[in-house]
């Protein structure tokens, strides 16, 4: 694996094989102990052309577990504002004997396309691109998954909310289908779902109550104001009503269900804080479990 732009069309293997890979590693993401000396003397360049908490700062702690050098490019300060094109900025860094990318950008394609460009032994992870992907999250919510479920041939999981503005949906419904869920239904108001959804094997419901019936895993996601030019938005309440989370509507679920959310969490319009810090949550461990996952991937991807 010499880039990991997408989910989409990796071998269940491989997936697997991170997912190995991240679980070794779980001990040493949680704990402050001895770093490995993985990524030994080689630099990593965080180049967030989008605001990111969570991706950004995990991605660091990674590579400084992996003993990379890492170097966060301060896109505001950087000589983009100037004009100088992305390919531009990518050539200069290169110059400057990078060896991986981190890169979100607002534009879906954008760590394609600097991965066709760059020289065949720098390495390119994609930690966000427009609404097309975002394989990490993808991979650490098939982490999470799999530790509080074990299995993924039985599960049903739903997905709700704003999946047409969201690469996180995209990229869970391409790895949660690799790794055979027998069921996966996405959940949320007509306008705010993409065509061809059946075509993908998911079950569409505008209905939230009827779509968390006996569901094993929710996946609660947030509405991508900012990716919705122009369109006519529900009102916050009005969205809470219908496709917020409350403990009401999570006890139509499976009792042992769990509760992801991506972040960030906009607590009163899909989620209410009851639910985000009740039991079943597992939400900030799903940031915990992104360390490991993405040491993991930052370790196969530089052929460590
Ligand atoms: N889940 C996620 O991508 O969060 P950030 O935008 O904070 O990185």
């Amino acid at each position: 694996l010499t880039h990991l732009l997408t989910i989409e069309g990796l071998p269940r293997d491989i997936v697997t094989h991170i997912l190995d890979t991240a679980e070794s590693f779980v001990p040493l993401a949680e704990r402050d102990v001895k770093k490995l000396p993985l990524l030994r003397g080689k630099s990593v360049f965080n180049l967030f052309f989008e605001n990111s908490t969570r991706t950004r700062t995990t991605f660091e702690i990674a590579a400084k577990r992996l003993s990379a050098d890492v170097y966060n490019l301060n896109i505001n300060a950087s000589s983009t504002s100037k004009g100088e094109s992305l390919l531009d900025t990518i050539n200069n860094l290169s110059a400057m004997q990078a060896d991986m990318f981190v890169v979100r950008h607002a534009s879906s394609g954008a760590p394609h396309l600097i991965a066709q460009h760059v020289a065949p032994h720098l390495h390119v992870i994609n930690a966000g691109d427009g609404r097309h992907a975002h394989p990490t999250q993808g991979l650490l919510d098939m982490y999470t998954i799999r530790h509080y479920k074990k299995e993924f041939h039985n599960l049903r999981v739903a997905i709700v909310g704003d999946i047409l503005h969201s690469r996180v949906a995209r990229s869970d419904i391409h790895a949660l289908s690799t790794l055979g869920v027998p069921e996966i239904r996405a959940i949320g108001p007509l306008t705010l779902l993409p065509a061809g959804m059946e075509q993908m094997g998911v079950k569409v419901y505008t209905d939230m109550e009827e779509g968390l019936r006996g569901v094993d895993v929710i996946i609660m996601l947030r509405l991508q104001n900012e990716r919705m030019r122009g369109a006519l938005l529900p009102s916050a309440q009005e969205y809470f009503k219908h496709y917020g989370l409350t403990q009401e509507k999570l006890a139509l679920a499976a009792p042992d269900a769990i509760v992801m959310h991506p972040g960030p969490m906009n607590r009163g319009v899909e989620i209410e804080s009851a639910v985000a810090d009740g039991k079943q949550a597992v939400i900030l461990n799903q940031v915990t479990f992104g360390i490991a996952v993405r040491m993991a991937v930052m370790s196969i991807v530089g052929g460590a």
